[in-house]
């Protein structure tokens, strides 16, 4: 994704309108929804027409994000427990009436303070796989016929599954995160050469450091004025989930022409 540390305002009435016209309709399921990145996908996607169901383990969270706007739809769960990935998704489907794009948002750190591999006690080790990579797999798996439904009817499908740069480099005292964000990595890219051709675009991608509590727990001392705002990581990822839907790309392309911007 791009560098730009920018603020939400810069953006052109015409560019929302556009960015807007390109999303309605689109039913979304974000997890990880009620902080940081996940919460800025929520709002931005909905602010540009798609209707979000949202997941994260938190009851008051979950109903607190949920009240903010009618189209969206609070799913209380884990996704690192398999008992919950069925009764998630069957609530996300239940919500929206089928599925568009999901994104596998929701992330487990390792030990905190991070932890040398040799000091990782095998309980987190196993806790950042089961939220970063089982979590994923299971829920695509769960999801997946709706999603190939969507891709059928002609308007595609998307997967976009949050990855990190710790996933391709070697970080010190990050063992159990980078592991886990580097098979989440791979997994995408082998789904993608497997589901693409049958038009669902499995996306992994890197929203580099950002101010949310996540980076507050693994980097306490860190200078959070040169942290980028999620809500900007936000605006990149939509952008790139609409350059992967077909007709959303479409109709960005028609717009664009219509209001040169
Ligand atoms: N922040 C960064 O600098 C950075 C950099 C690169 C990549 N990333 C990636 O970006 C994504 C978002 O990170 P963030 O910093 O925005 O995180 P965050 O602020 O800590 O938010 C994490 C969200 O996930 C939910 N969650 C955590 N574990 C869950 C589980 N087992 N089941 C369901 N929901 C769960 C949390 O709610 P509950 O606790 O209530 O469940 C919360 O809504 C993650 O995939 C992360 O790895 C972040």
């Amino acid at each position: 994704m791009t560098t730009t540390h920018d603020s939400d305002t810069s953006r052109s009435p015409q560019t929302r309108h556009r960015a807007r016209d390109a999303f309605d309709g689109t039913r979304v399921a974000i997890t990880g929804g009620t902080s940081g990145l996940g919460l800025a996908l929520v709002r931005e996607l909905l602010g540009r027409g798609a209707t979000v169901a949202f997941v994260a383990r938190t009851r008051d969270a979950v109903e607190r994000v949920a009240a903010e706007d009618a189209n969206s739809h609070g799913v209380v769960g884990d996704v690192s427990r398999k008992e919950d990935t069925h009764p998630i998704a069957m609530q996300i489907l239940g919500a929206l009436g089928g599925l568009d794009v999901l994104i596998n948002g929701a992330s487990d750190l390792g030990p905190t303070p991070l932890a040398l591999l040799a000091d990782t006690e095998c309980e987190d080790f196993e806790r950042a796989l089961a939220t970063n990579v089982l979590g994923p797999f299971r829920l695509t798996k769960a999801l997946l016929g709706s999603l190939a439904s969507s891709a059928r009817e002609g308007s595609g499908a998307v997967v976009l599954n949050v990855s990190s740069d710790a996933a391709v480099s070697a970080y010190s005292r990050w063992g159990a995160y980078g592991v886990s964000k580097a098979a989440l990595h791979h997994m995408s890219r082998i789904w993608h050469e497997e589901i693409a051709a049958e038009g669902i675009a499995v996306l992994s991608l890197d929203p580099e450091d950002m101010d949310t509590p996540m980076h507050a727990a693994a980097v306490p001392d860190a200078d959070r004025s040169l942290l980028k705002r999620p809500e900007v990581a936000a605006r990149e990822f939509a952008d790139a989930i609409a350059a992967a839907l077909p007709v959303r790309a479409a109709a960005s392309e028609l717009m664009a022409t219509e209001f040169p911007g």
